[in-house]
C-alpha cells in the first residue's frame, strides 16, 4: 500500500514537473530511456516492454496525453542520454545517488530497495558480504551494485569486479564459475534466481536504497 501510495505520487509529480519542461513545445512523445533486463521493473514480454516503471511512465503520460516511447539501452548510458537531452526521463529502477544527483534531478522515491547477493546453491565459501574479501564478483556495469563494490573491494585491493551489459550476463558467469557471486537488485535477483536452476540469495543484503525517475535538470 504504502508503495503504490509512493509511486501514485511519484506519477503526479513527475507529470507536473514534465508538463513544464515540455508542454508548450510542440512535442507529442515522452521518450524514456531503460534497460529491459530488470524484472518485474522492466523486460520484454511478448516483444514488448513491459514493467512497473514502464506503467509509471505510461500514467505520465497518459497525464500530458502524449505518447510513451521506450528505449532499451545500456543502464550506464541513460542519466548521460537524460543529461544531454535525448530522453526525457531515465525509468530503470535507478538508484538515488549523490553523484547521479549531481548530473540529473530526481522524482521522489518510489520503491525501498536493496542490493542482493547470488551465489551458486552449493556456495559453502560465501555465506555472508563479508565472505566476498578475494573473491569475483558480477555485476551489471554502471549499476550501485558495480558502483560500491568498485568502492568498497576492488579500489581497496580486497576483490575483482567483473562488469557485464546485461544482469543476465553476469548470472551466466556465475553459472559458468568465472565469478563467484553476482551483486543485483533484490526483485532481479528473485527473478533471476527463479528463472536459472543451481543458485541461492544471501540472507544478509549488501545495501539499501531508493529508486526514482531522474529527468533533465
Ligand atoms: N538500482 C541499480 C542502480 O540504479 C540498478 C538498476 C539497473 N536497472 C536496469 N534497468 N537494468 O544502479
Amino acid at each position: 500500500m504504502k508503495k503504490m501510495i509512493a509511486i501514485v505520487l511519484a506519477v503526479l509529480m513527475l507529470a507536473s514537473v514534465m508538463c513544464l519542461a515540455s508542454c508548450g513545445k510542440k512535442e507529442d512523445t515522452l521518450t524514456i530511456y531503460t534497460e529491459a533486463g530488470f524484472a518485474p521493473y522492466e523486460f520484454v514480454y511478448e516483444n514488448e516492454i513491459v514493467g512497473v516503471d514502464i506503467e509509471i511512465m505510461k500514467k505520465v503520460a497518459e497525464k500530458l496525453g502524449v505518447e510513451l516511447v521506450v528505449e532499451d539501452v545500456n543502464f550506464d548510458s541513460i542519466t548521460g542520454a537524460v543529461k544531454g537531452g535525448k530522453a526525457d526521463a531515465g525509468a530503470a529502477g535507478m538508484t538515488i545517488t549523490a553523484e547521479r544527483d549531481e548530473e540529473v534531478d530526481f522524482s521522489i522515491p518510489y520503491a525501498s530497495t536493496e542490493q542482493y547477493v547470488i551465489v551458486k546453491a552449493d556456495n559453502a565459501e560465501i555465506a555472508t558480504v563479508e565472505n566476498m574479501v578475494g573473491k569475483t564478483i558480477g555485476v551489471q556495469q554502471g549499476t550501485t551494485g558495480d558502483l560500491y563494490c568498485t568502492w568498497d573491494l576492488e579500489d581497496a585491493g580486497l576483490a575483482t569486479v567483473d562488469r557485464y551489459s546485461k544482469g543476465s550476463d553476469a548470472v551466466q558467469a556465475l553459472k559458468t564459475g568465472k565469478v563467484d557471486c553476482v551483486i543485483i537488485d533484490n526483485e532481479p535477483a528473485k527473478a533471476l534466481v527463479a528463472a536459472n536452476s543451481g543458485l541461492k540469495i544471501l540472507e544478509t543484503a549488501y545495501a539499501n536504497e531508493d529508486y526514482a525517475i531522474c529527468v533533465k535538470k
